[in-house]
């Protein structure tokens, strides 16, 4: 996938992930590591394929991957980690040649990608429901040490491994 090699190469990715890697050190919750957004992005690549959804696996993987990056931002005290990282999605993408309808759609899911609520609202089988499912799958809140500790909802904890 070049598009998704070009991706992962950006100097503002690797900067964000890094930043985020630095910040999560002794995070006693869930990290926002590379290895999670891979595990999202396969468990939308596995969704994708279930329900016809008909999404092409570059713009898959290219959301997953850029879903969380602006978490480093938020934990200096700036915006939501979505909004944030919805605008700087926005231009790692068009540098790494996805289309603009493309980029919308991603940009959007990301932005989207913490409410169910409003992930949904974009509709059963939008990018964004899909993006706010396979993060919260990935998940194994089964196997947390910190599970009564965390901020997810008790409906989300009690999520078991189901794919
Ligand atoms: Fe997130
Ligand atoms: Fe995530």
């Amino acid at each position: 996938m070049e598009r998704i090699d070009k991706l992962i190469a950006h100097p503002q990715f690797k900067s964000c992930m890094d930043a985020i890697k630095k910040a999560e050190e002794t995070r006693k919750f869930c990290k926002h590591d590379l290895e999670h957004c891979l595990d999202v992005a396969r468990i939308a690549t596995i969704l994708n394929m279930d329900e016809n959804l008909g999404f092409k696996r570059e713009v898959i993987y290219a959301t997953a991957l850029l879903h969380d990056i602006g978490r480093a931002q938020e934990y200096a005290g700036g915006d939501k980690h979505s909004s944030v990282g919805a605008k700087l999605a926005r231009e790692i993408l068009e540098s790494c040649n996805f289309n603009s309808d493309e980029s919308k759609e991603i940009v959007t899911a990301i932005f989207y990608h913490s409410s169910k609520e409003s992930s949904e609202n974009k509709g059963q089988r939008s990018l964004a429901y899909l993006l706010y499912r396979s993060d919260k799958e990935s998940r194994n809140c089964f196997l947390c040490d910190a599970i009564d500790e965390c901020y997810w909802s008790d409906e989300t904890k009690k999520h078991k491994l189901n794919i």
